[in-house]
């Protein structure tokens, strides 16, 4: 080949008589990407493109299966609504948000361990009491949790926010449930001079995350089922330190070892301590013929840099 022609071919183009390797078209597509504008974006497109690439190689992915694989992406798209998010759901299923969240929350044990936000959080919980209930109506065993908000040297941090929601017995958050008060079982409490904030909860329950879309169908393609670890979720800030996003998890969950989004640390699990009818000390609205648990967890934050 000669002059203008030449130059306008690729440069892995088989040009000296050998086929088109796969390396080639990988080192040809990272090329073309070369000229990005924006350095971080190169650096991201041109990782995904060799992995990307990888991986087809490695598995030897054929046209049949990518079009299968272009099929579910699609679904899942179509199954997304202002309300239902289901790439967040596949990213969770996947192990991805809980990589990325490690990632963004490397720590070095001295400070609460983070987990995903998941999808029914709700901003704007309604400020509560010191030891109120957030359960507006019956939803299942109550549950006085309590425990302090300290800084990494084990100093209370007065005045912290304290956000919890969580699921009842019937497995749902308020926000899947349209026949529940929308505030039920969420509250943002502030602790005291001494650190201290106190609730009452119920005892969560072990839930399946949303599977009736692509995202089940390929737990189930894949042997694994959709099952969370009962847990309360808290977001826990104050100022001039680094906010922290976490569960609190039941020990006596089935699925803390499979829990279907990963999310289990084991600095999370605590035990729920059961108090038997007549029990002294109830929480305040616990009735004397009633079952309660009590679940005790410190929050510790870590100064903004
Ligand atoms: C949750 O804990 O609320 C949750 C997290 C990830 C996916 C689905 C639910
Ligand atoms: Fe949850």
């Amino acid at each position: 080949m000669s002059g203008a022609a030449s130059e306008s071919v690729p440069s892995s183009a088989p040009g000296d008589g050998h086929p088109m390797t796969t390396a080639e078209l990988t080192e040809e597509v990272v090329a073309r990407l070369s000229d990005a504008p924006d350095p971080r974006l190169r650096q991201i497109m041109q990782s995904l493109i060799r992995h990307l690439h990888a991986f087809a190689v490695d598995v030897r992915l054929t046209q049949a299966e990518w079009l299968a694989g272009i099929q579910f992406l699609t679904a899942t798209g179509h199954k997304c609504d202002d309300k239902r998010q289901e790439f967040i759901l596949l990213s969770d299923t996947l192990g991805l948000s809980m990589l990325i969240d490690l990632m963004e929350h490397e720590v070095d044990g001295s400070c609460t361990e983070s987990t995903v936000l998941g999808p029914f959080y709700v901003p704007g919980s309604p400020e509560r009491a010191y030891g109120a209930s957030i359960a507006e109506r019956p939803s299942g065993e109550p549950a006085r949790v309590a425990g302090r908000v300290l800084d990494t040297d084990g100093r209370p941090i007065a005045g912290a926010e304290v956000d919890v929601w969580q699921n009842g017995d019937d497995m749902l958050y308020a926000v899947q449930d349209p026949d529940a008060p929308e505030t039920n079982l969420r509250g943002l409490f502030r602790t005291t001079g001494d650190g201290r904030y106190a609730f009452l909860g119920v005892r969560p329950t072990d839930y399946p995350v949303p599977d009736d879309g692509p995202v089940g169908g390929m737990l189930q393609a894949t042997g694994r089922h959709p099952w969370r670890a009962a847990h309360l979720h808290f977001i826990v800030r104050a100022p001039g330190f680094r906010p922290v996003t976490t569960h609190v998890f039941d020990d006596g969950s089935r699925y803390l070892e499979s829990d279907t989004v990963f999310g289990v640390k084991a600095s999370l699990v605590r035990h729920f301590e059961r108090h038997e009818p007549g029990a002294d000390d109830p929480p305040q609205g616990v009735g004397p013929d009633q079952v309660w648990y009590s679940l005790s967890f410190d929050f510790v934050l870590q100064r903004q840099a």
